[in-house]
């Protein structure tokens, strides 16, 4: 059975849809005739944000167009959230980015921005932006924050224009002080004919290039790395190999997302065009919980994807990519590949040292920043920002009550029957072991974009607690 949420988890909310640039592959292209012409005025985010904040969202990530652009307007929001108690995040090409623009987005708590860096070749950077001097502007953006104490994350959209720029962009950027890069499968935009416009659509040789090119970036330079934009599982085959690129899933089909447009209408997706109301129109409760359910019961999956071990983590790839090369959201993700591709499964994911440690009394606490929402049957577990992940009830009670009252704990407190629960939630961060030395290792990071709740039985998924003292 899927668990079904009583809202998203995480909104991307367009500021405004008015850009600086024109990205080639950008999903807003078509719109560009004016480079935009709506945004939110004060009062009408206002009454987004607490309509997302009375839904139980946790995290807000202000897009757009270019967020810049209205940057008033993004310095309120983003203040406004963090009354709301709201997490926040931007996605900014960071083109107008300026020292005193820094000092005051930190001022009102932004700690992260989502930058778009295609190439580290300015011609080829400028040719898909659309825009020239954009490659000496976002590198200008880029120093700008992290000299300012805004971790900054890279994305490149990969097409065919700089699928071979994945590594010295790599490690360029991680020579600026940037904490990850994600390459980022790029989804047919809607005005586009993917049949057509091959610049879109890498043969599967080509996307797993650019993968191991990210792995290089991680190994030799030291980024975190990813993709925006799900791969099916199965297309991956090797899961201990390509886990950074594994367990985010579908965000429209786990149901953890809502797409907010400037003028309120509502998307499942950033990529999708069809809308399931207007926000300042209907409450979002309706919006989510009757118009769009329809992604949210599985009934979009592929049907090849029947039985295969992963369909709840994976959710058959990415159905706008589906939808853009088939016509429609239930067919066949391009890279689908078939349950028999997979030549390496999540098989390492309990660290033994860890568990040594966890096995000897290791104490373990359950930071105030975690945040939970009760559901129907289970709760969810915010671990910080857009991290958020099913837990059960019992579990919830239990990391509210340490949370609170701050008492560390040990496994006979937590239930010996839920030691690997326990590993797991230490690796996806959920909580934190002050006096333990060993480092989390590689394979244990799977943890980190695994959700935890989907993995197959075998590999156990949370449980209610099983222990002396809940
Ligand atoms: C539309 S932009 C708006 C924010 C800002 N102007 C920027 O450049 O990041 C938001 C994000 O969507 C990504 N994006 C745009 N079109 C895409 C596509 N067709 N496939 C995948 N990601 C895309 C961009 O790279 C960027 O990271």
């Amino acid at each position: 059975m899927k668990r079904l949420f009583s809202a998203p988890t995480t909104a991307n909310l367009e500021l405004t849809d008015l850009c600086n640039v024109k990205c080639r592959h950008c999903y807003n292209f078509w719109r560009d005739e004016s480079m935009g012409t709506t945004s939110l005025t004060t009062e009408r985010l206002d009454r987004v944000l607490a309509e997302l904040a009375d839904a139980g969202v946790f995290h807000v990530i202000f897009t757009g167009g270019e967020p810049f652009s209205r940057f008033e307007l993004l310095e309120h929001g983003l203040r406004r959230s963090r009354e709301l108690g709201l997490s926040v995040s931007c996605n900014s090409n960071l083109m107008l980015a300026t020292q005193d623009r820094v000092c005051r987005l930190t001022a009102v708590g932004l700690d992260h921005i989502l930058t778009s860096l295609p190439s580290l070749d300015p011609v080829v950077n400028d040719r898909i932006m659309n825009s020239v001097g954009s490659y000496e502007k976002i590198i200008e953006g880029i120093r700008l924050c992290v000299d300012g104490g805004i971790r900054i994350s890279v994305n490149m959209v990969i097409t065919r224009a700089n699928m071979g720029d994945v590594y010295e962009t790599g490690r360029l950027v991680a020579d600026l002080g940037v904490e990850k890069l994600f390459v980022t499968r790029s989804v047919p935009p809607t005005y586009s004919d993917p049949t057509k416009e091959t610049d879109y659509t890498l043969t599967p040789e080509e996307q797993l290039a650019v993968l191991d090119d990210a792995l290089r970036v991680r190994d030799e330079f030291g980024l975190m790395v990813g993709t925006l934009v799900a791969y099916p599982l199965c297309f991956l085959g090797d899961l201990e190999r390509y886990a950074d690129f594994a367990g985010r899933g579908c965000p429209s089909q786990s149901g953890h997302r809502i797409s907010v447009n400037a003028d309120g209408t509502t998307h499942v997706c950033v990529h999708e065009e069809e809308s399931y109301g207007n926000l300042f129109d209907r409450p979002i409760g309706e919006i989510y919980r009757d118009r769009m359910r329809k992604w949210h019961n599985g009934s979009f999956r592929y049907a090849g994807c029947r039985g295969c071990a992963y369909e709840n983590i994976c959710e058959s790839g990415c159905s706008m990519s589906a939808q853009a090369h088939s016509g429609s959201h239930d067919a066949k993700d391009p890279l689908f590949v078939g349950p028999h591709a997979f030549t390496r499964h999540f098989t390492a994911l309990d660290d033994p040292d860890l568990l040594t440690a966890i096995d000897g009394g290791l104490r373990f606490l359950a930071p105030r920043r975690l945040r939970f929402r009760a559901e129907d049957g289970f709760h969810l577990l915010n671990v910080r920002w857009g991290n958020s992940f099913p837990v059960s009830d019992d579990v919830a009670r239990f990391l509210i009550r340490h949370r609170d009252s701050g008492e560390s704990f040990t496994l006979a407190e937590f239930g010996q029957r839920n030691r690997l629960l326990l590993a797991r939630l230490f690796a996806k961060d959920a909580l934190e072991a002050p006096d333990y030395a060993g480092s989390v290792s590689n394979k244990m990071r799977m943890g980190l974009s695994v959700n935890i709740d989907a993995l197959p039985d075998q590999h156990m998924a949370p449980t209610p607690l099983e222990g002396a003292n809940r």
